[in-house]
C-alpha cells in the first residue's frame, strides 16, 4: 500500500508532524477489549506507522510487535516509546512478503492499512479466543472528502469488512462516515 520512500520522506521530515493520537475506536475499545485477553497479551500492531497504536497499547501492559516497511516511522515510534518508559519491539519488513507465525497473537490492530491478500494470514495468526480490530476507509471516503482521491485499492467496499475474515466472530462493527470498524475474535479458549 504505496511506496516505501514516500513513507520514509514522510516520517524521517522533522518539520512534518506525524498524528501521535490513537484513533478514535481504538481509545473508546481498548478497555473492553484488554479485559478479554491475559495479562500483558502479545499485540501485532501491523503497519504501525510512527506508532501512535503500539505506544497506546504498551502503556496499557501490552507486549507489542510493530510491523511497518518504513524505517523511519518505526525509528519515531522506538524515541517515543523510550521518552515515556515503554518498549516495543519493531520489524520493518514489507507485509506484502512478511512470514506471520501461526497462532501466536492474542490481539492483531490494523489501522488504515489495506493488504487484502494477507487477511488469512491475519486470521491464522491470532491465538485461540484472540481479538482483531481493524480500521480502515471505505470507498464512501471519496463521496465526503471530494477533493482528495484515494486508490480504490485502498478502500474497503461495503459489507467486505466482516466478509473478509469469515471464521472470526464478529464481536462489534460500525460504519463511520468515511470507515468501517470491525472487533472480531477466532474462537476457541484463551489460555
Ligand atoms: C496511513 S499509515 C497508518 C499507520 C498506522 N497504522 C496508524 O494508524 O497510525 C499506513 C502505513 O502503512 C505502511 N505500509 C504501507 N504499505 C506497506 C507494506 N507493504 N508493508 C509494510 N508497511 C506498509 C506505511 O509505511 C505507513 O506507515
Amino acid at each position: 500500500m504505496g511506496n516505501r520512500e514516500k513513507w520514509n520522506g514522510k516520517y524521517r521530515d522533522v518539520e512534518r508532524k506525524v498524528n501521535m493520537h490513537p484513533p478514535e475506536f481504538l481509545i473508546s475499545h481498548a478497555d473492553e477489549v484488554l479485559q478479554m485477553l491475559p495479562e500483558r497479551p502479545r499485540v501485532l500492531d501491523l503497519a504501525a506507522g510512527a506508532g501512535r497504536n503500539s505506544i497506546f497499547l504498551a502503556e496499557r501492559g501490552c507486549h507489542v510487535l510493530a510491523v511497518d516497511f518504513a524505517l523511519e516511522g518505526l525509528r519515531r515510534c522506538m524515541r517515543q516509546a523510550a521518552m515515556r518508559g515503554l518498549r516495543v519491539q519493531t520489524i520493518s519488513a514489507d507485509l506484502e512478503t512478511f512470514v506471520f507465525p501461526t497462532q501466536r497473537y492474542d490481539l492483531l490492530v490494523n489501522f488504515f492499512f489495506l493488504q487484502r491478500e494477507i487477511f488469512p494470514a491475519i486470521a491464522n495468526a491470532l491465538n485461540p479466543g484472540g481479538l482483531l480490530m481493524f480500521e480502515t476507509y471505505t470507498s464512501r471516503y471519496q463521496a465526503v472528502h471530494k477533493g482528495r482521491s484515494m486508490r480504490r485499492e485502498y478502500l474497503l467496499e461495503p459489507g467486505e469488512l466482516q466478509a473478509s475474515f469469515p471464521g472470526l466472530i464478529t464481536l462489534f462493527q460500525e460504519e463511520t462516515a468515511v470507515t468501517d470498524r470491525l472487533i472480531a475474535q477466532k474462537p476457541g479458549v484463551i489460555l
